[in-house]
């Protein structure tokens, strides 16, 4: 899958070399070509480095990684990018004392209602650079959730397999409307990892228990509540 990087910071480089790694091309771009140069020569495996334009031409698959920036602002021909997958894995700035707010819109929905002719997923905003270290075997033995959600079911197919080949079990979180929740839980995540110290690698993981042939609590009688409520 050729990959364009949108902007050569952290998470660009970090998850760039990963996929490199495992044979995908990769093109990082930057307002700064020099910067993008550098970044794909330490990261090696055939990556190259240019503007923003030239890896959104290039990638099939496009990371965007610079919070808040309307994809209209980084490339100056959007039609460049209709019809791409967009992985945004933007957080929030993190609060002062910790104090998240509720998302009432996502970055990824004003990211999509920004280029509507782009596929736009929300993906890898949950985990600290630091766990990219581990290699596919180390994070797959921890059946680490990756939570991915946007309206185009082949978007998100393609983003599970590249979270997949990197250890992380893929979890749909549904459609564009539920990256507010997504992003709810990269504020989670932010939370343990600096609020109860954690540490940057810690990740959450989705189980699902088989289901009990007991019926020792009385099973689930009608709810009381108004129908409205009743959940
Ligand atoms: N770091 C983490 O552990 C982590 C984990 C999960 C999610 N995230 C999220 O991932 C995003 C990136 O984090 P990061 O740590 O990679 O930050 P970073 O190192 O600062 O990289 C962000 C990149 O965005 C680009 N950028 C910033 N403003 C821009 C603008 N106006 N126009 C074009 N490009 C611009 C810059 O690229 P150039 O300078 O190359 O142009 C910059 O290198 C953030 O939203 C963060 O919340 C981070």
């Amino acid at each position: 899958m050729k990959i364009g990087i949108l902007g050569s910071g952290n998470m660009g480089r970090s998850l760039g070399l990963r996929w490199a790694e495992n044979g995908h091309p990769l093109f990082f771009g930057s307002r700064d070509i020099d910067q993008a140069k550098s970044v794909a020569d330490f990261v090696g495996n055939g990556a190259v480095g240019g503007t923003l334009e030239d890896a959104a031409r290039f990638g099939d698959v496009l990371v965007h990684t610079a919070r808040a920036v309307p994809l209209s602002e980084m490339i100056s021909d959007v039609s460049l990018i209709h019809g791409k997958t967009v992985i945004d894995l933007n957080n929030r700035p993190i609060f002062d004392g910790l104090k998240f707010e509720p998302v009432t819109q996502s970055l990824t929905e004003l990211l999509q209602a920004d280029a509507p002719n782009t596929n736009v997923v929300k993906a890898f905003n949950m985990f600290a650079q630091e766990l990219y270290e581990h290699d596919a075997a180390t994070i797959a033995s921890h059946d680490v959730s990756l939570f991915l959600a946007g309206n185009s079911r082949e978007a998100k197919q393609q983003v599970a397999a590249l979270a997949s080949e990197l250890g992380f079990t893929p979890v749909d979180a549904g459609p564009l409307e539920n990256t507010r929740l997504v992003e709810t839980m990269g504020d989670m995540i932010r939370y343990l990892i600096a609020g109860t110290k954690l540490g940057s690698t810690a990740a959450l993981s989705v189980q699902v228990l088989p289901t009990s042939n007991t019926k020792r609590l009385g099973g689930r009688v009608d709810s009381k509540f108004a129908k409205h409520q009743s959940k």
